[in-house]
């Protein structure tokens, strides 16, 4: 069952149906101001930071579970609803909410009376602009009062849902004409404040929670609203609110629109006052003047279109099927910056007032945007860089306002350092700069402690190689990228988190999956190494990577699969010995994807028992059999029910691995298969089962062991985004960034007759079109670069600005 459509033109996913099995979010903001949005106008906004300067207030674990967000309530004689449909309710006879690139339009039609509301942040602004516009359908003069509503958020999001006994006397505001002005703490260390106005003189104001909707009500019915009278409450602690009330009068076919604005301003210290206990409102009334018309927002609105036609220009896809179009083109790589802005930290799923940046997550999300955004990418790597410790090692994650790294989840987690390896030689595949290694980087954000980016990548090639266990495999150390193999732990006590707890003395497990990182990435950085002229410097590396894959041969395969680990007695981990977890795919896809096993036939074995075991209608799932009790020496995998998150959940995020390792022996019809399993698009039909929005991909979705398969968790905020972007473009399109080109190597499924790619790369433009004739999964038979036949598959770097037809033709 379906709730909407695509709009491909417009890039909107066009929700008809309120009732979506859960709230269908988008994003509002790219730089430093953020707002999540429901489909039926949930949600709020955060300034940077989601937890410590956030502006509005959601409520976790709330029922229904968006409720609390910018509402717009209409009452015409006593008829009260919202264009959103939540909160009143009200059934409409025209329901529309448009999420696009970067805005949310909402539109709600009642007795032909239509309201519609677009949400937008505007590009350099720190405030969400709502353009609420009322047209008249029928035949007769309408007259009618229009309610805004939001309520503030005391800042800091944690302390502001636990610490009442202080909140409730904290709160204040002023009022001046239409604007509102949150000013809690403002009068004491915080040098902030935000605003709600709107471009219209009010009938009434509310600021006061209580006195608006009258202290039994919900958002459904505000005693302001319903008896159509705002209380002009001024609010004094308790939970400062802002609503304003106009009235509106409409002729026959008359429309009207009014502009809101939410704001955020920081003023300098010195300055933060005009008198006794009055906020310095000039900053505020400098945004306001910027959009005082409908003119202003159309300009915002277009300049924001015009900002996501650039990024979105880089990777054009033509393919017969509007799905993978819709996907590689538009909603993937939107997802991908939504990614990179907001990290792990605020979905409908992830509180914000939790995680930080992950070391591992962020580095892998840059390989689903550096062709966007190459200047923040690289801005972004130096950041992440910076957090390191001399020794190679990572802080788990770091805080985006501070940039430090956070010792809250501690480190050790020893795949983190790795990472760091792909994400730079990503930038430099895209980019051709260099120069990025010899940036100075600090170690531990201490700038009397630097090196350059090149020596940081060294060390955390050396932090492997200084970090062998009993077999000579990587230590896991905390944990691997699979957070919930916690082999070292042996926790106990209820409650108790598995990432923070302080592991046992002198853990020895070990990790073949970190071991298929270090051939793969140790590999890039010994080409890195080649590209610089540093032949000693590669050739040592090559020597500890030939060791490592010796000592995989030895003690990585299980005889049908790559064993996933050795736990702290030196047993083996996802292996047939095994009662439960026998296979775990991420070694499948990690050893693979380095090429281990691609020359003797074990990639093909194990890729295959990954088809029997692994695979089933909805996605890969991560292991089997799945754990049914708890297991104190693997920790937190065993502790989720069956088919759900690690414990043979479809993990989405490593699905890709497993499809560009079918590329990688060939097979294009299985790589195709695994992607449109799980790709959203090709979801939408089954929408009421899979449940999250079927634009944007979820971190998991229950596998066959669950008690309900194919049902969707933890939409937007995943590594997913951007593993099956480059999964999809790089390795089934096969359009590969390389240091000295585009390299074109497509592995499709046979029956695909051909596409055409359109790809910005190092300042020129490539129009890619590849045939297929003779129906083969890959081989490039023929390569053309402007009508020029070329040798091999790699296509040059071009002129700048320069145009270029290349023409790839498949076959043997
Ligand atoms: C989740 C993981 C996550 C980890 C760290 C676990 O509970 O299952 O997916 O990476 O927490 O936050
Ligand atoms: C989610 C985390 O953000 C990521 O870092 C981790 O690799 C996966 N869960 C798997 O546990």
């Amino acid at each position: 069952m379906k709730f909407g459509h695509f709009d491909d033109q417009n890039r909107e996913y066009v929700i008809t149906n309120p009732r979506t099995p859960y709230p269908w979010i988008n994003y509002l903001g790219c730089e430093e101001f953020f707002s999540i949005i429901t489909n039926t106008a949930g949600g709020y906004s955060f300034y940077r930071d989601a937890r410590l300067r956030r502006i509005t207030r959601y409520r976790y674990n709330n029922v229904p579970v968006d409720d609390g967000g910018k509402y717009f309530y209409i009452n015409e004689n006593g008829n009260v609803w919202s264009p959103g449909w939540k909160p009143v309710k009200t059934e409409l006879d025209r329901y529309e909410c448009r999420h696009g690139m970067g805005y949310s339009r909402i539109t709600g039609e009642v007795d032909q009376l239509e309201a519609e509301v677009l949400y937008l942040v505007p590009l350099g602004y720190r405030g969400e602009v709502q353009k609420v516009k009322l047209t008249n359908h029928s035949n007769r003069k309408r007259s009618f009062s229009l309610f805004s509503f939001v309520e503030w958020c005391l800042w800091d999001a944690l302390d502001d849902n636990t610490n009442f006994q202080r909140n409730f006397s904290t709160g204040q505001v002023e009022i001046v004409g239409s604007t509102i002005y949150h000013k809690t703490e403002y009068r004491e260390r915080r040098d902030h404040y935000a605003f709600y106005t709107v471009n219209e003189s009010v009938t009434g104001l509310d600021t006061d929670r209580d006195a608006f909707l009258g202290l039994y009500n919900g958002f459904d019915a505000p005693g302001a609203v319903m008896e159509c009278r705002s209380r002009n409450s001024h609010a004094h602690g308790w939970s400062p609110i802002a609503s304003h009330h106009l009235r509106v009068e409409l002729e026959p076919g008359e429309e009207k629109e009014l502009v809101f604005v939410l704001g955020y301003v920081e003023v300098p210290v010195a300055d933060k006052f005009t008198g006794k206990q009055e906020i310095n409102k000039r900053p505020a009334e400098d945004m306001m003047a910027l959009f005082r018309s409908n003119g202003d927002v159309d300009r915002a609105y277009n300049e924001l279109a015009a900002f996501w036609d650039e990024l979105l220009s880089v990777y054009q896809l033509e393919h017969p099927e509007e799905e993978l179009n819709r996907a590689v083109n538009t909603w993937n790589q939107y997802q991908c910056m939504i990614t990179f802005n907001f990290s792990r930290s605020a979905s409908f799923f992830e509180s914000g007032i939790g995680r930080g940046m992950g070391f591992r997550d962020s580095n892998q999300d840059l390989i689903g945007f550096v062709h966007q955004v190459p200047g923040r990418a690289r801005d972004r790597i130096i950041d992440i860089a910076s957090t390191q410790f001399e020794d190679g090692g990572a802080y788990h994650q770091y805080q985006p306002l501070t940039k430090k790294g956070n010792d809250a989840v501690g480190s050790n987690f020893n795949d983190d350092p790795l990472w760091l390896i792909l994400s730079t030689d990503e930038y430099i595949r895209e980019t051709g700069d260099w120069s990025i290694l010899d940036e100075m980087v600090p170690f531990d954000n201490d700038d009397s402690n630097q090196a350059t980016l090149f020596e940081h990548l060294k060390r955390s090639f050396y932090h492997v190689v200084e970090n062998l266990g009993p077999h000579q495999l990587p230590l896991i150390g905390r944990a691997d990228w699979n957070d919930c193999l916690n082999l070292n732990c042996f926790s106990e006590a209820p409650g108790e988190a598995f990432q923070t707890t302080e592991n046992s003395e002198g853990g020895v497990a070990e990790s073949v999956f970190i071991a298929g990182m270090f051939v793969l990435y140790g590999d890039a950085f010994v080409q890195i190494c080649r590209k610089l002229g540093l032949e000693s410097e590669a050739a040592e590396a090559a020597g500890h990577i030939s060791v490592m894959k010796k000592v995989m041969n030895e003690h990585g395969w299980d005889g049908r699969w790559f064993v996933r680990a050795y736990d702290h007695f030196g047993k083996k981990v996802g292996s047939d010995e095994c009662e439960e977890g026998k296979i775990f795919i991420e070694s499948q896809g990690m050893c693979i994807m380095a090429g281990i096993g691609l020359e003797d036939g074990r990639a093909r074995t194990a890729l295959d028992s990954v088809k029997d075991r692994l695979d089933c209608e909805y996605g890969i799932v991560l292991n089997n059999p799945a754990f049914t009790s708890y297991i104190v020496k693997y920790g937190e995998i065993s502790t989720y029910p069956e088919g759900y998150k690690e414990n043979a959940g479809i993990f989405c995020h490593n699905n890709p691995w497993i499809m560009i390792a079918e590329t990688l022996v060939g097979n294009g019809d299985a790589a195709w298969d695994y992607f449109r399993k799980i790709c959203p698009p090709y979801l939408e039909a089954i929408s009421d089962l899979h449940k999250t929005e079927p634009y944007v991909y979820s971190q998991m979705i229950a596998g066959k062991d669950a008690f309900t398969p194919g049902e969707a968790k933890n939409s937007w905020l995943t590594g997913t985004a951007s593993w099956n972007f480059y999964a999809v473009t790089q390795f089934i399109l096969g359009i590969r960034t390389d240091y000295d080109g585009l390299r074109i190597n497509p592995v499709v499924p046979e029956a695909w007759d051909g596409y055409v790619v359109r790809r910005k790369f190092r300042g020129a433009s490539y129009h890619i079109e590849v045939t297929n004739p003779d129906h083969v999964s890959c081989g490039v038979k023929e390569l053309y670069l402007n009508g020029n036949r070329l040798d091999g598959n790699l296509v040059p770097i071009c002129k700048e600005d320069s145009v270029n037809q290349v023409k790839v033709v498949l076959g043997n």
